[in-house]
Parts: C-alpha cells; structure tokens; sequence
C-alpha cells in the first residue's frame, strides 16, 4: 500500500517519530522552532496528514490551502489551536491526546501550588545569591497548604486529579462545573460543589482546569480576583486567555491576592508587562505535561490517531467523530 504523506510541525519523542516513520512518507520541520503559517501551507501542499502541536494555529485558510489533508492530530490534550467546526465542514478529522497527561499534569499543578505558597523559587534564589546568613524566625513565611481549601474550577479528568492529590494534605475541596458531579462521584473524590463565586470567595488555593472556549475566556478576571482572600494564590494549568493576565498582574502587584502560580500565559511566549518582575509568581513555561513518559505517551496517541484515521478508521481520541459517520455514509 502506497504510504500516506504527513507532515510534523515539531519532532516529537523517539517512539512516536519511529512509528510515523513506519507507516508514513514524513515531512518534519527541519527546524527546532514553531513551523509559521506558511511554512505549514508549504508543507501541507500534498499531505493527507497533519501532526502538530497546541503551538499550530490551524484555521481554515489553512485547511483550504491543504486540499488533500484528511486528519489533523494534536499532540495536546487542548485543541483550541484548531478550528474544529471549520474541519468538521471540510470533512477534516481532529484528534488529541487525552488521558495520558492527567496525572503529570495534576502533579505539576502541586509543584506550583507548593511552591508558591511556601516560596520555594524565591527561597532558592536567596541562596544562590549567597544572601543566606543564618535561620531567622521570619525569613521566607509563606502560606500553609496542609488543612486549607482548595477550589477546583472545571471538574474533568485533571480537576479530579488534583483533588485526589489534596486528600493527603487533609484539604477542603470545592469545585465548580458546568456539569456537576453524581453525589457518588463527589463522595469518591472527597469533593463540595459550590457556585463559581462561592469557590473563589471560600478557597486558599484556586487552580483552573477547563478548557479554553469563548465562555471560559477571561474566566478570571478583575471582578473574580477581587472576590478572592487577600491570603489566597490562583493555580493556573489549563490555558493562559482563561485568565485576564494584565488584571492578574494588578491583583498580584496590589497584594490583592496573595501569590500565584502560573504554566500557561494569555500570548505564549509573551507575558504581561511587569509579570516577571513580580516575586508573588512562580512562572513556568508551559511544562505541565512535560515528564519524559509521558511525552512519549503523548507521541505514540497522536501517531496512532494520525495513523488510524489516514487507514479509514476512526481514531480512538477523534474530537469530531461526525466526520467519520457522514464520510462512511456519503
Ligand atoms: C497541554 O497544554 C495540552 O493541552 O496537552
Ligand atoms: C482534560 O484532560 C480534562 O478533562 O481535564
């Protein structure tokens, strides 16, 4: 059988780049940097598959200039990078990687809540500097984590990873969904529903966990964070535009609130001005799936949903499944 043609905007871990290799003719960015709009063009020219990353905007113009492409598979469990409707009208199938990142996520979302709440980063530059010159009864006092609330907004596979995680630290957990939770399933995961409001005024940490859509667009903003304690941190892990990062930067400036901690930023790479100067962040750039196992779990999904859907089936992880009854029936 004649190999599909790909392309990957990134190389990706080894496995996954042997498995493209394997059963597809392979175009991959010659370049350790983010392929532009047209270079995607460019490439997609006689391609029936594309891999690419949350990094790739793929629009329709995109799609329009690709007469050929047939999937398009993220290698991210987010899949705002694409324009889903605009595929789904062109027949196009859009996969991502769900699962495999949820517990790597979930422990990185801890490592920044524990390390801005007893300001490990700051602490550890304190050292380096060789600015330490003996234990001091206030040096570096920061904010409990262990007994405190913790409030979860967005409930899905990491939000309940997350809440999992602060039963050892005998936390109060409040969340806020959408789509609420059986009583059986808040009883599993330990967890309190409460309104939006009611988690933002009542919680010590508040971590986000919703995908970005236009409703979850500056989700958390200057109302928002003025609800917040003025001793409380917000957690962000999800998507940067789901916070309005210029009021972030105000509230954290004016102590508003007390620290934050933050993977994901509203222009990547950009920050907002004056965010970095900031010593109540903890800053990191958008690593929160980033352990080497899970990087290649992350690979080898995406190749085999590419994969699967360039042989006419339907991927496991396909975020518009209709393309593939509608294909199958026309
Ligand atoms: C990472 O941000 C992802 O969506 O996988
Ligand atoms: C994403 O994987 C989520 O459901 O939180």
């Amino acid at each position: 059988m004649l190999k599909k043609k790909v392309l990957v905007t990134r190389k990706l871990p080894d496995e996954a780049m042997r498995l493209l290799y394997e059963t597809c003719e392979v175009e991959l960015n010659p370049y350790d940097r983010a392929m532009t709009e047209d270079e995607i063009i460019e490439g997609l020219n006689d391609k029936q598959g594309l891999l690419c990353l949350l990094t790739d905007t793929i629009n329709a113009q995109i799609m329009d200039a690709a007469k050929n492409l047939k999937v398009i598979s993220n290698y991210a469990v987010g899949f705002d990078n694409i324009d889903v409707k605009a595929a789904t009208e062109r027949r196009i199938l859009v996969t991502n990687t769900p699962g495999v990142l949820t517990e790597t996520t979930a422990d990185l979302t801890w490592a920044l809540l524990m390390a801005a709440a007893r300001r490990i980063v700051e602490a550890d530059g304190f050292m380096r500097r060789g600015e330490y010159k003996g234990w001091g009864p206030m040096l570096f006092l920061g904010g409990d984590v262990f007994g405190k609330t913790l409030g979860l907004i967005g409930m899905g596979r990491i939000g309940s990873a997350v809440a999992r995680r602060a039963a050892g630290f005998n936390m109060r957990v409040l969340y806020y969904d959408m789509n609420r939770l059986s009583e059986d399933e808040e009883k599993a995961f330990g967890v309190e529903y409460a309104e939006f409001d009611e988690v933002l005024k009542e919680s010590d940490f508040v971590s986000l966990h919703v995908p970005l859509l236009s409703s979850t667009w500056h989700l958390i903003g200057e109302r928002e964070l003025s609800l917040m304690k003025l001793t409380s941190y917000l957690i962000n892990t999800s998507r940067g535009p789901v916070v309005d990062e210029k009021a972030l930067v105000e509230a954290l400036r004016s102590c508003r609130i007390a620290g934050a901690g933050l993977d994901v930023y509203e222009n990547e790479p950009e920050m907002a001005p004056g965010l970095h100067e900031l010593e109540n962040v903890v800053l990191l750039p958008h690593i929160a799936s980033a352990s080497v196992d899970t990087r290649t779990k992350m690979g080898t999904m995406a190749a085999h949903n590419l994969i699967a859907g360039l042989v006419g089936e339907l991927p496991k992880n396909c975020v518009n499944p209709e393309v593939f009854s509608k294909a199958e029936h026309s």
